[in-house]
């Protein structure tokens, strides 16, 4: 991957994968971002090509990357930071929100890495994925959740060892605790999250939650000839949540 190349960005209309797009876009890459809402993009976003889609759903995941291969003509970067984030006692998880879950945190990614592979092993293209420590930190609540992210740290791996020899790149970004609207979209109240928010950055060793802006670097590096020798990693950026075991 150089400096200047084509990335699609799927979540990228807010927190986590907008800030990744805006950083690419930034530096002069081509973006594409895919979601189901324009959400946090701005007017001054316009830089970044949002294409309206649902990643759960195979044809739209298959209408974008046909529109980037006609616009841009190669794809080398596939970013998927679509996300939801389901919390509550086990026994209240509906069939509905099982299914909800896995389709949008593994199915809907693993479908568009597999959309996506041609195009990807032509550049020698990189993967990255937004995983969680919650994978393997779990707390009460998070089964489902911590569940599906557990199956992203193992397509990563599996992923890299099949498709290194094509020289194509898979890793795992998994952030802890990250200020965005996430929790909020999903039920939770606004002062409940803010005061998850306070409770659970004293817990961590760097004593606060993430912000965007912390996961760029390491997302910008794992996209980047820098880490061409990098694949199958599965990397915590968590202020030492994991370190902790907190
Ligand atoms: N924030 C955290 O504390 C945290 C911590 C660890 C890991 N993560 C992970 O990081 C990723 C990004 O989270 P975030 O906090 O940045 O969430 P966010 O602010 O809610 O942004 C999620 C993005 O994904 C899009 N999206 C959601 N469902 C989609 C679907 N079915 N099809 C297409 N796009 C969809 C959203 O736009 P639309 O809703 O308009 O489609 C939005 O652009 C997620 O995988 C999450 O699990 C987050």
């Amino acid at each position: 991957m150089t400096a200047l190349t084509t990335t699609l960005v799927l979540g990228g209309s807010a927190g986590i994968g907008l800030g990744i797009a805006r950083a690419l876009s930034t530096r002069g890459g081509r973006v594409y971002t895919m979601a189901r809402s324009r959400r946090e993009l701005k007017p001054v976003d316009e830089s970044i090509r949002y294409l309206e889609g649902d990643l759960t759903d195979a044809t739209s995941v298959r209408a974008v990357l046909q529109t980037i291969r006609h616009e841009a003509g190669r794809l080398d970067a596939l970013v998927c930071a679509a996300g939801c984030a389901p919390a509550g006692p086990f026994e209240s998880v509906t069939d509905e929100l099982l299914d909800q879950t896995f389709q949008v945190n593994v199915v809907g990614p693993a479908r568009a890495i597999r959309e996506a592979l041609a195009s990807l092993r032509q550049t020698r293209g990189a993967v990255l994925l937004i995983g969680s420590t919650l994978a393997d930190h779990p707390r009460p609540g998070t089964a489902l959740y911590s569940a599906s992210k557990g199956a992203l740290d193992s397509l990563t791996k599996a992923l890299a060892v099949e498709l290194g020899p094509s020289g194509v790149r898979v890793n795992c970004l998994r952030p802890s605790m990250v200020r965005t609207e996430l929790m909020v979209r999903g039920g939770m109240s606004p002062e409940h999250y803010s005061d998850l928010l306070d409770r659970r950055g004293q817990a961590y060793p760097l004593r606060r939650v993430g912000e965007v802006s912390d996961l760029i670097g390491m997302a910008l590096l794992l996209l980047s000839p820098e880490s061409a020798w990098t694949t199958g990693s599965v990397i915590d950026v968590d202020g030492g949540h994991s370190a902790a075991g907190s």
